[in-house]
């Protein structure tokens, strides 16, 4: 049984790497084989919005398709990610926006358990980097069975908090318990959505939605703080997943049909072109 992980810090054992590596080290003490993947070591280059890899396959020249091969290859996977700007690094927005280019294979990763690392610096500032990832591991099929959050600033900080460490390594057994067919469900708060876990409220017009998952939701507040309740909704069924991969083809198929109208418009702007670029 394999357990794939991706580190987005460029730190060698930073406090991502090693609370991901302890939570490997649990996984393997349970028969798992485990390897890690090094984002910042990749060459990831920025999707082009081509589509062409809803049809035949992407057309970037870079390590992309290895690392969704790696996908294919594992029966688990643990994303590993420090929090810049409140959300994930560069590096690892680059992997997620290759989503497009694993849609026509999502049996490669649908209904496989995975889990979530994210480490901060400051409590407060992480908001987005959880739902980010939760984001990409639903939209593609995964199953979420773990997430820890730590804090820690210089290289290694979260090793002077035991706890964490503890928390990692619960959260290496759930995912090779999951990896090895038992039943895990992912732990969640009375305020997250109880879909998919997610932290954030998206308030709308008529009342409240998961930005992640899609899901309507309802709030009461109580003397102990705020309580979630579903109400319906959802994006991230199977069903929904292959539903909105044809629903992507279709655009492309009518951007054909109106390209002629477009292109007309577009000539306006073709020769506008007051661009700055390094020499
Ligand atoms: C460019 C940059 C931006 C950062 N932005 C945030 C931030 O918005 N919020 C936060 O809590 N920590 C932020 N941090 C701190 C890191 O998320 C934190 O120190 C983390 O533990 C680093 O993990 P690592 O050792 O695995 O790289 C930032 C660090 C860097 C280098």
């Amino acid at each position: 049984m394999k357990v794939l992980a991706l580190v987005a810090s460029h730190r060698r054992d930073g406090n991502t790497e090693i609370l991901v590596k302890e939570a490997l080290m649990r996984a393997e003490e349970l028969g798992a084989s485990c390897e890690i993947i090094r984002l910042t070591e990749l060459k990831l280059a920025p999707c082009k919005a081509c589509y062409a890899c809803l049809f035949t396959e992407c057309k970037l020249e870079d390590d992309g398709e290895w690392l969704i091969g790696k996908l294919k290859e594992a029966d688990a996977l643990l994303i590993g990610t420090p929090t810049y700007l409140l959300t994930v690094p560069g590096q690892l927005k680059l992997f997620f926006d290759r989503i497009l280019s694993i849609y026509p294979r999502l049996s490669w990763t649908m209904g496989k358990p995975a889990a979530a690392i994210a480490t901060a610096g400051i409590p407060g500032w992480e908001a987005l980097v959880l739902p980010s990832v939760l984001a990409f591991l639903y939209g593609v099929g995964y199953r979420v069975v773990g997430k820890l959050l730590a804090y820690g600033r210089g290289p290694g900080e979260v090793l002077l908090d035991s706890r964490y460490m503890e928390e990692a390594r619960r959260l290496g057994e759930k995912l090779a318990k999951a990896a090895m067919g038992e039943e895990v469900e992912l732990e969640k708060e009375s305020w997250e959505c109880p879909v998919c876990g997610c932290s954030l409220v998206k308030l709308t017009q008529n009342g409240a939605e998961c930005p992640v998952c899609g899901s309507e939701l309802r709030l009461e507040l109580s003397d102990r703080g705020y309580r979630v309740s579903c109400t319906g909704g959802g994006r991230f069924s199977e069903e929904k997943l292959a539903e909105h991969l044809e629903w992507l083809r279709g655009t492309v198929v009518e951007y054909m049909e109106l390209r002629e109208r477009i292109e007309e418009l577009r000539a306006r702007y073709r020769s506008y072109t007051p661009y700055a670029k390094p020499r």
